[in-house]
């Protein structure tokens, strides 16, 4: 079992990771009045009975709301009823909600526990591979119906408990997703793993030390970059490498159309090319990132299906837009992120340089 510390002005907290780590769940409840669980459905059906095994005797008779499965629960509407939930079920200020499923879940859940009585405690058990980000670093938040985690708010959780066993029933789908914010936390932060990793990395062989490793990896550069910097005022900006462009073919694709982590991993290879055009980086990253995706089933040629305008809109609405002005965060280097004030003439020049490279007619 692994355990990575994260350190915030608000919390400090472990993140444990590894086979049975649910195991340690019964620990974290003892001084709580009531335990309530916020479930996804489809995780519910798969893992539910680990999770009561695991509450043991402080979590017998725990609350639980089953949840619709992935994005679909991250609504006004579904936010409304876990504080209704909460309240039915006697909840207080000592009580402890736990989210058991992948970041959709653990965005409502968390954005419940930040809210319900202006904030009660809230453990995090991910059961994704992309959860090794969203469960670590305290944002949470639902969707509204003009925009994407427009309504939210930071609450760290008091512990994360990564159980891995409950990832081997993950369809291949999103097991892309999540290996794409895994191999964004490696490219932000270090100079010389990048390339060997994404000519060897195969994600359908993927051994399950592997994964843990990777895992773990990407837990440690989050947890560094958030204990520096909670609030996104500086570092933490570093981890929307490949979103900004990501959340325009996200939103493009009405969410669901393609996964977060396919999205990324295209918004990540246009932030090299935009890094090229600008930042004075070389082609070989670019080319490597672009091989392994492709290699690895990552949809790149789907950007045909959207036009650069329709892109360029969501990408002004983003809410990491200030003043007009669009922000990427590029890499120079591997390793080595910076933010960058791009001009709409640049985002299309490298749009169009993308859709060449994916080898789809550029408009
Ligand atoms: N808060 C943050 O810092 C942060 C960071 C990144 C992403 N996010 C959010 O995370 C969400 C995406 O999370 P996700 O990729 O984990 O997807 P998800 O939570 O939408 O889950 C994807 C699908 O996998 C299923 N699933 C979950 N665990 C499973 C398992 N063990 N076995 C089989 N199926 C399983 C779910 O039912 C769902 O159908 C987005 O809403 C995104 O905005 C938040
Ligand atoms: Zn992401």
């Amino acid at each position: 079992m692994e355990t990575v510390r994260v350190d915030t002005q608000d919390r400090s907290y472990d993140v444990v990771v590894g086979p049975g780590a649910l195991q340690r769940l019964h620990s974290h409840l003892s001084g709580a009045d009531r335990v309530a669980v916020i479930a996804d459905e489809k995780v519910a059906a798969l893992h539910g009975d680990r999770l009561r095994e695991a509450l043991g005797e402080n979590g017998r008779g725990a609350a639980w709301l089953d949840v619709p499965a992935g994005e679909s629960c991250k609504t006004l509407d579904w936010f409304g009823r876990t504080q209704q939930f909460l309240l039915e079920e006697g909840c207080t200020r000592q009580s402890v909600l736990i989210a058991f499923g992948g970041g959709a879940c653990g965005d409502l859940a968390g954005y419940a526990a930040a809210s319900y009585m202006r904030g009660i405690r809230f453990i995090q058990c991910p059961t994704t591979i992309l959860a090794h980000d969203s469960s670590v670093g305290g944002k949470t938040a639902i969707n509204l119906p003009g925009g994407k985690n427009m309504t939210g708010a930071f609450h760290q959780p008091v512990a994360v408990l990564y159980d891995t066993d409950l990832l081997r029933t993950l369809p291949q789908g999103e097991v892309r997703s999540g290996m794409a914010e895994a191999v964004k936390h490696v490219l932000i932060s270090s100079k010389d793993d990048a390339p060997e990793m994404l000519h060897t990395l195969e994600l359908a062989g993927l051994s399950e030390e592997e994964l843990i490793r990777l895992i773990v990896r990407g837990i440690r550069v989050k947890a560094d970059i958030v204990s520096r910097d909670e609030r996104e005022g500086s570092v933490r900006k570093y981890l929307n490498f490949g979103h900004t462009y990501g959340h325009a073919v996200e939103a493009a694709s009405g969410y669901g159309g393609i996964t977060h982590g396919e999205a990324v991993m295209i918004g990540m290879i246009y932030a090299l090319i935009l890094s090229e055009q600008k930042a004075g980086a070389g082609r070989e990253l670019t080319d490597a990132l672009q091989t392994f995706a492709a290699r690895n089933g990552y949809p790149l040629r789907q950007i045909a299906d959207y036009r650069f305008e329709e892109l360029l809109g969501y990408m002004k609405k983003d809410k990491k837009a200030s003043f007009g002005d669009l922000h990427f965060v590029l890499l120079p280097e591997a390793g080595a992120p910076e933010v960058w004030r791009v001009t709409e003439e640049d985002c299309k020049a490298a749009d169009r340089e993308f859709r060449i490279r994916a080898g789809v007619k550029a408009e």
